[in-house]
């Protein structure tokens, strides 16, 4: 049903555009393709921030002084160990089973077992129970990719940084310098991003005041659907599914003539080339050469040109999942953990958005039209024909 306006019965479909709050963490300028967190600009914070400080940002409102930065560095690296009786259980799940839905329940497990997080009450405790929850995430999603593959979890390194710490629990092995860097910052670019499915889902779990973690998991439930953070994996499916140019022209050429939908492209809000797709595209391209997967990048320039040239007008252009994936895939990350690195990151926004939205706290309740039947005589189950 499209979205209607009229006087007794005014919707919007999905919430469309629809304003439910205010918010100080980050803004979308869907026209001018901008993302701002907290007033600065992405392609800033991409080039010269990280993930930590990021992370700090979205949650304090501010850059950190160096001391704080080290003092919140060191916070989350003190709290990347998650208990073996949640490791354990994760490894053991009836599989086969979604990575999301490992990372899902491994969050549910958490909140069973840290009493810390369950109580935490005010919203400063609350951010303590975000912090260590954003540093666990990352150590769960590791330890999920491993365990797909048959391997033991590796301990985080505590010398190392978020994202470097990231890549070396899925390897084992400390990773190239352009690997870290990518990683960061990917990291960076996930973290926050308006009031996406996740993010309102997950707020409008912690606006009935039920706890942190059950808000988090919902977050990634919503994530995983392929409208939303699943669609890279998609992507990369599509990219390595052409094994050259020539195919990739006759593959954009069909769907464009299908008519269907093209993973990695179009987005809800940015109806011009986005910021977040701008920077991965660069650094898409130096992290294929050094991998070796020039190809599939060029592949990847050649859908991303005749879909643009077919759809540009009507504002649809690559989005940020159509590089990720090719990044992923580039960095040997199985694509079934790309959606789970989305949750890594975007962590720290539904946190973010969560403790500011419970400053002040309603409880979300939107309502529907009813469209059906109304006075139908109930007729008892044996006279009904
Ligand atoms: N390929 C081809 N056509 C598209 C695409 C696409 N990827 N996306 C939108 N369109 C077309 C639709 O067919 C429709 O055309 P019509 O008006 O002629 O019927 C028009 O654009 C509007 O489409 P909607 O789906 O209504 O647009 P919406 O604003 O809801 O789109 C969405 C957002 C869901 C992301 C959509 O673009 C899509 O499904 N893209 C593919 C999946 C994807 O890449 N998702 C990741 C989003 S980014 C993220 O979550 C991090």
């Amino acid at each position: 049903m499209k979205n209607q306006k009229n006087r007794e019965t005014d919707f919007a479909k999905g919430l469309e555009g629809i304003v439910s709050n205010t918010t100080r963490i980050g803004y979308v300028d869907g026209e001018a393709g901008k993302l701002s967190y907290r007033g600065y600009d992405i392609e800033d914070l991409a080039e010269h921030s990280s993930y930590e400080e990021t992370v700090y940002l979205l949650l304090n409102g501010k850059l950190p002084t160096l001391s704080e930065l080290e003092e919140f560095t060191d916070k989350l690296k003190g709290n990347r160990t998650v208990a073996d009786e949640v490791m354990n259980r994760i490894t053991h799940l009836p599989c086969p089973c979604h990575p999301m839905s490992m990372l899902r329940s491994g969050i549910s497990l958490l909140e069973c077992i840290d009493d810390t997080c369950r109580i935490a009450e005010d919203l400063e405790e609350k951010k303590e129970a975000g912090i260590k929850l954003i540093a666990q995430t990352a150590t769960l999603t590791a330890a999920v990719a491993r365990h797909l593959q048959e391997k033991e979890p590796v301990p985080p390194d505590p010398a190392l940084p978020h994202g470097a710490n990231f890549l070396y629990m899925l390897r084992g092995e400390r990773a190239k310098p352009l690997e870290e860097r990518v990683m960061d910052l990917s990291l960076i670019l996930h973290a926050d991003h308006g009031m996406n499915a996740s993010t309102f889902a997950s707020m409008v779990v912690a606006s009935t005041l039920s706890d942190l973690h059950s808000a988090v998991s919902s977050g990634i439930a919503t994530l995983k659907g392929p409208l939303h953070g699943g669609a890279n994996e998609r992507v990369i499916r599509m990219l390595t599914g052409i094994s050259s140019i020539a195919e990739a022209e006759a593959f954009v050429e069909k769907v464009l003539a299908e008519k269907t939908k093209i993973m990695g492209f179009g987005h809800r809000v940015y109806k011009t080339y986005e910021p977040r797709a701008k920077i991965l595209q660069g650094y898409a391209k130096k992290l294929t050469e050094l991998t070796g997967n020039e190809e599939l990048f060029e592949i990847a320039q050649t859908i991303e040109k005749r879909v643009t040239e077919a759809y540009g007008s009507k504002g649809i252009f690559p989005n940020v999942d159509f590089y990720s994936g090719l990044i992923y895939h580039s960095l040997g990350i199985d694509e079934s953990i790309f959606t789970p690195i989305f949750a890594v990151s975007r962590i720290a926004g539904w946190v973010a958005r969560i403790l500011e939205y419970l400053e002040d706290n309603r409880l979300f309740r939107p309502r529907a039209v009813y469209t059906g039947p109304t006075d139908l005589p109930y007729v008892p189950v044996r006279e009904r024909g």
